[in-house]
């Protein structure tokens, strides 16, 4: 069984206190025990996030680390700095930092090296721009994407690779890829992967669906075969809509 998985990508909103008050709320919720329940708040927050939430099933998430194990890189945060406050898993690749910080597949790669190499686990975003869904180059970009990123990793490695397949067309802009849309994709990373590697390590990768989601259209993206969950931006700020997006599972 592949592990579900629902993770809030806070990007840069939320300060300290407004943290803290998500988190007490988070805490007297009840979570599924067959989905695992991330949060990635701000680099400052991720100390007081895990303090916070030691004794409850949420993993603290970073947003980004720097490809680097340490050195005069200012402004940057490594892996071990990472490690050194309980979190144990980072978003790599996610279509903001590609778009606005100019990390490339061969940047994006050695990052997740050093990410493994710090037995930390990888949800490793890819997903197209509306101009390649229009012309029909999405499978393309999102196969070229999985090549240049991931596929120099051994077949152990995927043991600690998740893959979000997030749209850029639909981050933000309330637009969803309808559930047909996102499953036809998902098969085709699962078969890409399957292709590489095996069929085997294939249908143990999770792969999860970001972009819009939301309350209302998290139970029937989910249902679908080869959606194992869903990476949550705008609808992961607030408590309530967060925890109905974890419990949209079926079954
Ligand atoms: P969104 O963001 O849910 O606000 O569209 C998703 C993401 O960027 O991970």
């Amino acid at each position: 069984m592949r592990k579900k998985i629902v993770a809030g990508n806070w990007k840069m909103n939320n300060d300290l206190a407004q943290t803290e008050t998500f988190l007490v709320n988070l805490k007297k919720q009840i979570f599924p025990e067959d989905v695992a329940v991330m949060i990635a708040p701000a680099f400052t927050n991720l100390s007081h996030a895990f303090t916070s939430m030691r004794e409850h099933p949420v993993s603290i998430v970073a947003q980004n680390m720097h490809q680097s194990e340490e050195g005069a890189f200012t402004g940057e945060v490594s892996a071990k700095m990472l490690k050194s406050v309980g979190v144990n898993t980072v978003i790599l690749g996610h279509s903001e930092r590609r778009a606005y910080f100019n990390e490339d597949s061969q940047l994006l790669a050695e990052k997740v090296n050093t990410a493994l190499k710090n037995e930390m686990t990888v949800i490793y975003c890819i997903g197209e721009e509306l101009e390649d869904r229009k012309s029909g180059n999405h499978f393309n970009l999102v196969k070229n994407q999985l090549t240049e990123g991931l596929f120099h990793l051994s077949s152990d490695d995927w043991d600690n690779i998740v893959i979000a397949y997030e749209p850029v067309w639909a981050i933000g802009t309330g637009e969803t890829a309808s559930p047909e849309q996102a499953q036809e994709i998902h098969k085709f990373i699962r078969e890409t992967i399957a292709e590489k590697y095996s069929k085997d390590i294939a249908d143990k990768v999770s792969i999860l669906y970001g972009g819009s989601v939301k309350p209302s259209n998290a139970v029937e993206i989910f249902s679908q075969a080869d959606v194992d969950g869903g990476l949550i931006g705008g609808a992961a700020l607030k408590v309530d809509s967060f925890m109905d997006i974890v419990n949209a599972f079926e079954g």
